[in-house]
């Protein structure tokens, strides 16, 4: 793009077009709305709602609330939910064998969605640090994360979800092979309707704190060479941009639909440079650490809460992308609406 070169001054006045409200509104270059967003949601197991003290505003819903919660995504307007799993700390082990129950929180929650409000889309994450006591997304041997054993794991958690309904099957563990293992079982098994959104540039991140406290995460680390303290054998290097690009076309050419960065705020320009490399549909995760500062700052009176959340949000539809998953979603939803 080339910017024509500015006419001598006072004939260029950029102000002219910001007067009013009609006219900022008439050349607007991107716009926000309810379509634009993904619903961020954690189920836990029992009654009731749980709220997650780092995340004001955000609780852990029952199944039946989940179901009710699809109800109002429709109803807001907003098309999908990605839905993840407080388990209970006593019920995880080494393999996150819980991952895989067709009978499970997440299966439950699936179809209780699915069966309230079937014209809402449902997606579930791909990954085994709900359901692992260590943590980690994948399967740890002597400290190291064993890769395809994992991608085995994690290709029948996916094929548990595609079977209970689940409509997007979300990848987030950022295992080598596993979008095409999927792609490859989903086939294999007729369910060539399932779309895939594979977390492709997901970044090992300091901004997940308050999610994996929301999902009663194993604690990383713990004590032991055994178990790595960060997740950075598997996750990107914050540093990385080109790196980005080779995950994303990996993904893509392994039979991803929709590729995802993650997250959101601090990489927009990698949503930017993914949304130009590729004429794929490029969403941005903005996770529970940007919610938590946000809301933080918004509770202190530094920031005007409202404000902050539209143009957060906005800020990802500027950069080029198709939509946001964000705990933000009803909140934002009924902002606009208003
Ligand atoms: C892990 C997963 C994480 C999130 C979604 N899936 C955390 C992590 O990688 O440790 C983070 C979401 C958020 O912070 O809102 N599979």
């Amino acid at each position: 793009m080339t910017i024509p070169p500015l006419a001598p001054y006072p004939a260029t006045r950029l102000r002219r077009l910001r007067q009013a409200d009609w006219t900022r509104r008439l050349v607007r270059e991107s716009l926000l709305t309810p379509a634009d967003l993904i619903w961020s949601m954690v189920v836990h197991e029992g009654e009731g709602q749980l709220p997650v003290p780092s995340m004001p505003g955000v609780s852990r819903l029952s199944v039946a609330d989940c179901a009710a919660a699809a109800k109002e995504a429709r109803a807001l307007g907003i098309p999908a939910i990605a839905v993840f799993p407080h388990i209970d700390g006593a019920k995880k082990d080494a393999s996150g064998k819980l991952a895989l129950d067709p009978n499970g929180v997440v299966a439950r929650a699936v179809k209780a969605m699915k069966d309230a409000a079937p014209e809402v889309g449902i997606m579930c994450d791909v990954a085994l640090d709900p359901f692992t006591d260590h943590g980690h997304d994948g399967l740890l041997e002597q400290g190291r994360i064993v890769n395809d054993a994992t991608v085995e794991v994690l290709v029948a958690q996916a094929l548990m979800q595609a079977r209970a309904g689940c409509d997007i099957l979300a990848p987030s563990d950022m295992m080598d092979g596993r979008v095409g293992a999927i792609r490859t079982t989903l086939e294999a098994e007729g369910l060539t309707d399932v779309m895939i959104m594979s977390y492709a540039a997901k970044y090992a991140s300091a901004f997940y704190g308050p999610y994996r406290e929301a999902i009663g995460s194993g604690k990383l680390g713990a004590g032991s060479v055994e178990n790595p303290g960060d997740k950075k054998t598997y996750q990107m290097d914050s540093a990385n941009h080109a790196e980005a690009l080779r995950e994303v076309a990996l993904d893509i050419a392994e039979g991803a639909d929709m590729v995802m960065v993650k997250p959101g705020m601090p990489y927009l320009d990698i949503v930017r440079q993914v949304v130009d490399a590729f004429a794929m549909p490029t969403f941005a995760f903005q996770v529970s650490g940007e919610y938590a500062m946000i809301m933080a700052a918004a509770g202190n009176g530094w920031i005007d809460e409202e404000r902050a959340i539209l143009e957060s949000l906005g800020g990802f539809k500027r950069a080029g992308a198709a939509g946001v998953i964000s705990y933000f979603a009803p909140r934002a939803a009924r902002i606009l609406g208003a």
